[in-house]
């Protein structure tokens, strides 16, 4: 891709990023992404913060401008399941600053269709409810159709996949190392899928390339259709929203192995008080974005292809 001659803006620094050109961050407008806007915008880093609805875009780079005292987030669109919406920004990025050095793909859904009254009703405890014993209760309230599984698996894989293809060209050209950092989830961890087979394919990550995620994820959808989720082993508790981020932990590595010049990492926010658990979590955001805003600025010799639990490294393949 060729460099513009007319790149518009001067890098912002950030403290341990050196000279950054503004960072991407999906799914900006609220929860863990708008307040990953806000902290790397309050360590002097300019922002893109980028969300599908306009209006709640704006409203959100307002409210930082207003809260915090912060001028340096700017909007951009991005539906992260939309094609020419990926490519404009894109587009937009290239013509105005030629270059990439940060994107964080935090934007994603839950993928289950949910009783929202029935689920307060039970009451459920932190522990409960991150330890994934709930399951059995939460076949009440939870029911899992093909079409909001089939949006979970195009916005946190494929949306993921769509945003980071049409940057990367910008990312390789970043000369202060480019970073990626990519929303996982407690759900993630291997240790709950069932199916023992998959299991073990799933921790060897030498075997796997988008083609071999792809294939895994239409199996998934067959056996949703045929109604053989549990007979096939797939994950109790919330099956689509834990498939997409078991491969999104893959993915992550993939692209950690093809361009080792990059830092590309996956992040545990904890479990956090916002709308795509039902405000059932226990940390505020500011907590839940530390983990994301450490990976975003990591210095280039740090670590790649890891999962971070907040901001500790751990194993969970
Ligand atoms: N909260 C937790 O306890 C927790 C735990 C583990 C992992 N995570 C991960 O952390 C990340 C942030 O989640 P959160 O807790 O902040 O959830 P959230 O408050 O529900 O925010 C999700 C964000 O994703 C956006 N989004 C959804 N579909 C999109 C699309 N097609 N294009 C662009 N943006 C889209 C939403 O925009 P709209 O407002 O337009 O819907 C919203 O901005 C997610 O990847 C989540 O899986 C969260």
């Amino acid at each position: 891709m060729e460099k513009p001659s007319h790149v518009a803006e001067t890098p912002a620094s950030g403290p341990s990023s050196g000279s950054t050109f503004p960072p991407v961050v999906t799914g900006g407008n609220k929860g863990v992404g708008l307040e990953v806007c806000r902290q790397l915008a309050a360590q002097g880093v300019t922002v893109i913060l980028t969300a599908r609805d306009e209006k709640r875009g704006k409203d959100a780079v307002e409210s930082i401008c207003r809260e915090s005292n912060l001028s340096n987030v700017v909007f951009h669109q991005l539906d992260v399941r939309d094609d020419s919406s990926v490519a404009s920004l894109a587009r937009h990025i290239e013509s105005r600053y030629g270059e990439l050095d940060i994107l964080v793909n935090n934007a994603a859904v839950v993928g289950v269709a949910a009783d929202e009254e029935g689920l307060k009703a039970l009451n459920l405890d932190a522990e409960t409810w991150t330890s994934g014993r709930a399951a059995t209760v939460l076949k009440d309230v939870f029911q899992n159709t093909y079409e909001v599984a089939r949006d979970c698996l195009d916005t946190n894989y494929y949306g993921c996949k769509r945003v980071t293809e049409a940057l990367l060209p910008l990312l390789k050209l970043s000369k202060s190392g480019a970073k990626i950092v990519n929303a996982s989830s407690l759900a993630s961890e291997l240790k709950r899928m069932p199916n023992e087979e998959l299991r073990k394919d799933l921790s060897n990550i030498d075997i796997w390339d988008e083609a071999r995620i792809e294939a895994v994820l239409n199996t998934f959808m067959d056996d949703l259709k045929n109604g053989r989720l549990e007979e096939a082993g797939w994950p109790a508790m919330l099956p689509a929203y834990s498939v997409s981020k078991m491969v999104i932990n893959l993915y992550t590595r993939i692209l950690a192995r093809r361009y080792p010049e990059m830092r590309v990492n996956c992040v545990r926010p904890g479990f956090v008080r916002t709308d795509i658990n039902w405000n059932l979590g226990t940390l505020t955001p500011e907590q839940g974005a530390r983990g994301p805003v450490m990976l975003a600025l990591l210095p280039q010799d740090g670590p790649t292809g890891c999962y971070f639990d907040q901001t500790e490294m751990v194993n969970v393949w």
